[in-house]
């Protein structure tokens, strides 16, 4: 295919961390580009009016511009800031989040909120994901677009400890001692730097080493089959965000991993349910709650969307004293005992809601359940703006009104960032 070449300036950095030029009165998306930039881009492919480009030369370079420290960078389909300033990664973000409020959102004029900058700008990662290709032994993150290993030797935002996980298992690969059927290992850094892999290799290859990891004077035990954050350094800032002035009778977390806004939220509120699918996340945030001396919290093990739907059930027909027949016609008959209490307690109207999906966001019935629910405070954690924005736009047409947003930089060097909204109703 015969591909075109021609110059552009960048205008300034959308959702998703391209640059945006235009050209011939196309709309021409470059990654790695700096908002200035004068480039000579090669245009890539088309799709309906949208040229995707790569850059041939920078013809001058942003102001903004700097020189990207990652022998990878470019290859690696990790970091995709790299080639910005700091401020200006931050700049970026808060126009991501602008843009995806106003486009998907349909909100014109959101409150005013800048990025919480990173304490560090680099080895700040305390949990990764490495692919690993067996047949030909390489271990590192999918290159930008693929399904290819970039092999990589040395990670520039990897936390020390991980940087050393990394390299401890990169010479088991050159010795023929990591299992052929891997196919990615997890791993995840926390107190004295003790580090959790999985899958498990070494001496210990039956079991995933469980570690703690203290945030703001909790503890937390959790391994690498679990979520945990990135960024533990700006932890205390994001619970402080997502917890605000919270505090009442009952709360509802959503997604709740292994505690990490459970935990607070339990020490302020006299009762709260925490749902979460992954039966090892769940049964540590059992665990931390029960090692915090908390038993006002319950955790249950479940897709958050179904057991919102249980929960309907239960108000709809107030059923659950009224014997087991009538629980069979709500749909009751599949709740134990202990769910139909937990559900009841939950049923009514909760003081606030917590709500911390992966980036896929909440599905429509998890939304549709949170209305039905009608909290009377709602906090969104979002690690993508897009399906934040998606499902804030239903929130607020369901009568919720957005009181504050806040986003902080979890992940330097890339297009990504963790947003928080608060809403009542
Ligand atoms: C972004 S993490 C947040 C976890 C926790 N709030 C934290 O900060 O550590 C999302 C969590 O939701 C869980 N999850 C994903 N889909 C789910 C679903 N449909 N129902 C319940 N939990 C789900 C994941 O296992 C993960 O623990």
């Amino acid at each position: 295919m015969k591909t075109k070449s021609v110059e552009v300036t960048i205008e300034r950095i959308l959702p998703g961390g391209m640059g945006l030029a235009h050209a011939d009165e196309r709309t021409v998306l470059v990654p790695l580009a700096a908002p200035g930039d004068r480039l000579r881009i090669q245009i890539e492919r088309t799709k309906g009016n949208v040229d995707f480009a790569s850059i041939q030369e920078i013809v001058e370079p942003s102001p903004f511009r700097v020189e990207p420290p990652c022998p990878y960078f470019g290859r690696c389909g990790g970091c995709d800031f790299q080639q910005l300033n700091y401020q200006a990664q931050l700049d970026a973000k808060v126009e991501i989040v602008r843009d995806c409020l106003r486009r998907i959102g349909g909100i014109e004029n959101p409150p005013n909120f800048q990025v919480t900058p990173a304490p560090n700008q680099w080895q700040y990662r305390s949990r990764a994901q490495w692919q690993y290709d067996s047949i030909r032994k390489r271990l590192g993150y999918f290159e930008a677009g693929s399904r290819r290993v970039c092999d990589v030797t040395d990670c520039a935002v990897l936390a020390p400890e991980m940087q050393q996980t990394l390299s401890g298992l990169r010479a088991r690969m050159r010795d023929g001692l990591l299992p052929e059927d891997a196919r990615d290992f997890r791993a995840v850094v926390g107190d004295n730097k003790r580090v959790s892999i999985g899958p498990p290799i070494g001496e210990r290859a039956n079991e995933v080493l469980d570690i703690t990891c203290s945030i703001h004077g909790e503890t937390y035990r959790l391994n690498a089959e679990s979520f945990f954050q990135t960024n533990v350094d700006l932890l205390p800032e994001l619970i402080a965000a997502a917890l605000g002035q919270a505090g009442g009778e009952t709360a509802i977390e959503l997604y709740c991993g292994v505690g990490l806004f459970t935990i607070p939220l339990a020490r302020r509120f006299k009762r709260l349910i925490g749902v979460e699918s992954n039966k090892a996340a769940a049964s540590f945030a059992r665990e931390n709650l029960a090692n915090a001396g908390l038993a006002n919290a319950k955790i249950v093990n479940e897709n958050v969307a179904d057991w919102l739907e249980t929960l309907e059930g239960a108000g709809n027909d107030g059923a659950l004293d009224r014997g087991p027949n009538a629980r069979q016609a709500s749909g009751f008959h599949q709740m134990n005992p202990i769910r139909s209490a937990v559900a009841v307690s939950a049923f009514q109207r909760p003081d606030f809601l917590l709500l911390d999906p992966p980036r896929t966001g909440a599905e429509s019935r998890v939304i549709n359940g949170i209305l039905r629910l009608r909290p009377k405070r709602i906090c969104y954690v979002s690690c993508d703006p897009a399906t934040l924005a998606r499902d804030l736009k239903k929130l607020i047409a369901g009568g919720y009104t957005l009181d504050s947003l806040t986003a902080l930089d979890m992940f330097p060097q890339t297009h990504h960032v963790e947003t928080v909204v608060h809403l009542s109703g």
